[in-house]
C-alpha cells in the first residue's frame, strides 16, 4: 500500500507542488492525501485547488489556545490518515500532541545547511542575507525529523550548492530553492520506502 502524506505550508508553495507532481509522475511512491495551512493568504492554498489536492487552513488564531490548534492538527492528520507529515515553509511550532501522536514522522526542509543558520525567526530572506554576511562560501538544503524546537531534529539529507560572489539573497534563495524542490521529493521516497531509517 502507497504511504499517505500530508503537507503543512505557510507560504508559495513551491516545494509543496514539487511534492505532489514527484507523486504522480512515480519519482515519490506515496500519495498526498491533503495540505494544511496556517495562513489563508499562503499560495501553496491556490497551488493545492489548481493540483485537486484537498486543504484545509488551520490558523493558531481562530482557536482558544495552541493547545486547540494542536487538537485540530491531529484530528485532521487522522482523518485524512497521514502516515508521514511533512512540513515545506511551515511556519509554526508543531505541538506536542501531534508530535506524540506521529512520533519520527514529521520532517521538514530548511534552506540552509543546518545547523547553521537555522532556528526561530530564520526563514525565508534572513537565512540568504545571513550566509551572505557570514562569507560562507557554500549553502544548500537540510531535510531532517522535526522535534520541539526549531531546526533542531536529525539531519536526514543535505545537499549543498556554491555561493557565487556576484550573489544577491535572492539570487542564492532561488538556487537553494531550485536544489529544494529536487531533493525533497527524492528524500521523502528514501523515506516511504524504508531506505532511511528515522527510529
Ligand atoms: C523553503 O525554502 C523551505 O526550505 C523553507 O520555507 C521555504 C518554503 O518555500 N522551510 P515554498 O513555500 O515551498 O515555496
Amino acid at each position: 500500500m502507497r504511504a499517505k502524506v500530508v503537507v503543512c505550508a505557510s507560504g508559495e508553495g513551491a516545494n509543496f507542488e514539487a511534492i505532489v507532481r514527484a507523486s504522480r509522475d512515480g519519482v515519490l511512491q506515496a500519495d498526498i492525501v491533503g495540505l494544511i495551512v496556517n495562513r489563508a493568504n499562503a499560495g501553496a492554498l491556490k497551488r493545492a485547488e489548481n493540483l485537486k489536492v484537498p486543504h484545509v487552513i488551520l490558523s493558531v488564531k481562530n482557536f482558544a489556545s495552541a493547545d486547540e490548534w494542536d487538537r485540530a492538527m491531529v484530528h485532521q492528520l487522522q482523518n485524512w490518515q497521514a502516515d508521514w507529515v511533512v512540513l515545506a515553509g511551515f511556519l509554526a511550532l508543531v505541538g506536542k500532541k501531534t508530535l506524540r501522536t506521529f512520533p519520527n514522522r514529521i520532517v521538514n526542509i530548511h534552506p540552509s545547511l543546518l545547523p547553521k543558520f537555522g532556528g526561530h525567526g530564520m526563514y525565508g530572506a534572513r537565512v540568504h542575507e545571513a550566509v551572505m554576511n557570514a562569507n560562507e562560501l557554500e549553502s544548500g538544503a537540510t531535510v531532517h525529523l522535526v522535534d520541539e524546537f526549531y531546526d533542531q531534529g536529525r539531519v536526514i539529507a543535505q545537499e549543498r550548492v556554491p555561493v557565487e560572489k556576484s550573489d544577491t539573497p535572492a539570487t542564492l534563495a532561488q538556487r537553494v530553492k531550485d536544489l529544494e524542490v529536487s531533493l525533497y521529493p527524492r528524500v521523502l521516497n528514501d523515506l516511504v520506502m524504508g531506505r532511511i531509517g528515522t527510529s
